[in-house]
């Protein structure tokens, strides 16, 4: 890349944007701005119109989302979701159309319902189970109703920054001798770190085609699986149990397969996808130094 460009992240303190800013400085051809909700309410079209107007991206990264799975399904939530989620996409893609900005906006493999049994590629059916998945499936439509987007779906996130389920499990494996974990849900994990790289390749390729993609770590597992990875990279002593999803019951419907076919983001942007058990490594260590 030559020249300079200038980058929007929202949502500029959750899990992705934190480790996108941690690499920011390897790309001193991107002039970055992350904007939390403070200084850029993505729920607010007139703050997101007086923010273009100033700051006049070339791309804007959409991290910023409701994504509180179970929480959403309580009464009064769903609006809330469906304001971050889904009406706050468009009025960014709104944006992104009038000052030629291009958008990458995150996505979820909760659209599906999991009723597969083969990686999902981009394009197949559509069924959320849940208010969080049907607020970000119309964020996805909205995205690309006003503006050539590229779309990227991720699952299971994790990172050293905010919350996620590697953070719980190392806390309590420290607190408990014993617990259980789901083993009939399988997906692939994405370390949010190798997420935001390729992202920031994405960008750096300067190479644009819009479209809807996947990312996520390579491999296929259960959350037990991810449990129990996690248990002996710390040498922890605490049993863990398999369980079926129904001896844990959520307020939110999960995919029971919900693994991401990630050919497409491969071969267009030339992405690496790091396998999964090597990036639990390097986050862990992270954690635990
Ligand atoms: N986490 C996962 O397992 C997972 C899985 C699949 C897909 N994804 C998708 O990946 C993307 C990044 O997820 P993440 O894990 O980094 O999420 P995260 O850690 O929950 O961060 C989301 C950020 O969005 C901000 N936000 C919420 N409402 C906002 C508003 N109205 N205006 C501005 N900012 C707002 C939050 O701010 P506050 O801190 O102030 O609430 C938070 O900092 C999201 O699109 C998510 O749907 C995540």
């Amino acid at each position: 890349m030559q020249q300079s460009v200038r980058v929007l992240v929202t949502g500029a303190n959750g899990q992705l944007a934190s480790e996108l800013r941690e690499m920011a400085a390897a790309h001193s051809q991107m002039i970055f701005d992350f904007a939390g909700r403070d200084r850029l309410p993505v729920t607010d079209e007139a703050a997101i119109q007086q923010y273009f107007q100033a700051f006049r991206p070339d791309y804007c990264i959409n991290a910023a989302a409701y994504t509180a799975v179970d929480k959403a399904e309580e009464p009064g939530e769903a609006e809330i979701a469906a304001a971050t989620n889904a009406t706050a996409v468009g009025a960014l893609a709104r944006a992104c159309a009038v000052y030629s900005t291009k958008l990458i906006h995150i996505s979820t493999d909760y659209v599906f319902d999991g009723t597969a049994s083969t990686p999902y590629k981009p394009g197949d059916v559509t069924n959320p189970l849940s208010v969080y998945g049907a607020t970000k499936l119309k964020g996805e439509q909205l995205a690309r109703q006003y503006t050539d987007a590229v779309v990227i779906r991720t699952a299971w996130v994790y990172s050293s920054f905010g919350k996620n389920f590697v953070k719980t499990m190392l806390r309590l494996m420290q607190e408990r001798p014993a617990i259980s974990v789901v083993n009939d849900q399988f997906g692939a994990p994405t370390y949010a770190r190798d997420l935001a790289n390729a992202i920031l390749d994405i960008i750096a390729a300067a190479r644009w085609v819009p479209g809807t993609y996947h990312y996520t770590n390579e491999g296929a597992i259960s959350w037990y699986d991810f449990a129990t990875a996690i248990k002996e990279a710390i040498h922890s002593s605490c049993v863990i149990t398999p369980i079926p999803s129904e001896a844990y019951p959520t307020p939110a419907k999960r995919p029971a397969y919900s693994v991401l076919d990630t050919t497409s983001i491969k071969e267009i942007y030339k992405v690496s996808t790091p396998y999964w058990l090597g990036s639990l490594t390097e986050c862990i260590k992270i954690l635990t130094q």
